[in-house]
C-alpha cells in the first residue's frame, strides 16, 4: 500500500484506542523533518512524534530543555507537509506547559492550527492531570508521557532508569491511571523496568507505547535517529539500529571529496551539452567576430 496514492486508511485517536482492544500492536517512530516523516509514513508507521529530542538529534542542544515552540512549529509543519496516513503527534517542549494553563492550550492551540497536529505530549503523571482534562475538554487530543522523561533531567540527576524502588513503581502506577483519568489517549512509557510496563499496560483501558520498557507495551516508539545509526551519543540498551547510516553518509561523503579532488566528479556525462549545431553556429560566430576585429584593427 502506497499511503501518498489516494486511498489512504488514516490513523485517529478512536483507531489507535480500539488497536489495544484488538490486541493489535502500534507503531511510532519520531520523524522532525519532510523526507524522513514521508519515508516513515510511506512504511505504513502509525504514528509519528515530532519529539522535542530534536533538540539534541537534530538541533545539537545537550538536552531537550533549550529547544523552543517555535523551532518545535518550523520541524512540525516540515512533517506534516509528508504526512498523510499516521497520527501526527507533537511534544509540548519544556516551558510551554509549565507556567499556567492557558498558556498551555494557547501552545497547543498552535500546534494543531499552525503545525497541523493532531495530538500533543505531555511529560508527567499525576501532577498534570488537570492540565491533561483541560486540553481535552478543548478538543486537543494527548498522550502522557511517564518514567524517564527527558525533561526532568535536572530533578532526576541524570538520564536513569525509573521504577526500580517499590516506592517508584507504585508513584508511576499511580501516575498512570491518573493520565488515563484525565482523558488521555494513549501512555509513553519510557525507562522503566519490563515487569512494571507490564504491569501498567495490564490495568489501562489506554494503550501504552513503551521506550526502553521492554516488549509487553501495547506499542513501541524509537527515535528515529537511533533506529537508522544516525546518533552521536552512546546507544542505549534498548535501541536496535537497523541501519548504519553514519556509515553510509561518512563513506558518500569521503568518496565525493576524493571524486572532486581527483577531477573524477563530474563526468562528461554528468554535464549539460550543446547540441552539434550550436556549436557550429557558435563557433562560426567567433571565427566571423575575431575576424572583423583583425580587420578593424
Ligand atoms: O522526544 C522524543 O523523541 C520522545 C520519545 C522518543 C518518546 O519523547
Amino acid at each position: 500500500m502506497d499511503p501518498h496514492s489516494e486511498a489512504v486508511s488514516k490513523v485517529t485517536v478512536p483507531l489507535i484506542l480500539d488497536r489495544k482492544l484488538r490486541g493489535e500492536k502500534i507503531t511510532c517512530l519520531t520523524a522532525y523533518d519532510y523526507p524522513t516523516a514521508r519515508l516513515v509514513d510511506e512504511a505504513g508507521i502509525d504514528m509519528i512524534l515530532v519529539g522535542d529530542s530534536l533538540a539534541q538529534v537534530v538541533l545539537g542542544y545537550d538536552s531537550t530543555i533549550p529547544v523552543t515552540l517555535e523551532e518545535m512549529l518550523h520541524h512540525l509543519r516540515a512533517v506534516r507537509r509528508a504526512t498523510r496516513r499516521a497520527l501526527l503527534i507533537v511534544d509540548l517542549p519544556y516551558g510551554t506547559y509549565h507556567v499556567g494553563e492557558e498558556e498551555t492550550l494557547r501552545a497547543s492551540i498552535r500546534c494543531l492550527k499552525e503545525g497541523g497536529a493532531e495530538a500533543v505530549t505531555i511529560e508527567g503523571g499525576k501532577k498534570r492531570a488537570a492540565l491533561i482534562r483541560r486540553l481535552v475538554e478543548a478538543e486537543i487530543p494527548v498522550m502522557g508521557h511517564i518514567g524517564l522523561t527527558p525533561q526532568s533531567v535536572h530533578s532526576f540527576g541524570g538520564y536513569r532508569v525509573q521504577g526500580r524502588t517499590l516506592e517508584s513503581a507504585l508513584e508511576l502506577l499511580a501516575d498512570a491511571q491518573a493520565v488515563e483519568d484525565a482523558g488521555a489517549f494513549a501512555l509513553v512509557l519510557e525507562g522503566i523496568p519490563r515487569e512494571l510496563a507490564a504491569l501498567i499496560t495490564g490495568r489501562l483501558r489506554i494503550p501504552t507505547v513503551g521506550i526502553g520498557a521492554g516488549p509487553d507495551c501495547d506499542g513501541q516508539v524509537l527515535v528515529v535517529h537511533d533506529l537508522l545509526g544516525l546518533s552521536f551519543s552512546p546507544r542505549a540498551k534498548f535501541v536496535r539500529s537497523y541501519a548504519d547510516l553514519a556509515a553510509v553518509l561518512r563513506d558518500a561523503f569521503a568518496r565525493f571529496r576524493d571524486d572532486v579532488l581527483a577531477g573524477r566528479y563530474p563526468a562528461d556525462a554528468e554535464s549539460y551539452h550543446w547540441s552539434a549545431s550550436l556549436r557550429e553556429q557558435f563557433e562560426k560566430e567567433v571565427a566571423t567576430r575575431s575576424l572583423e576585429d583583425e580587420f578593424e584593427g
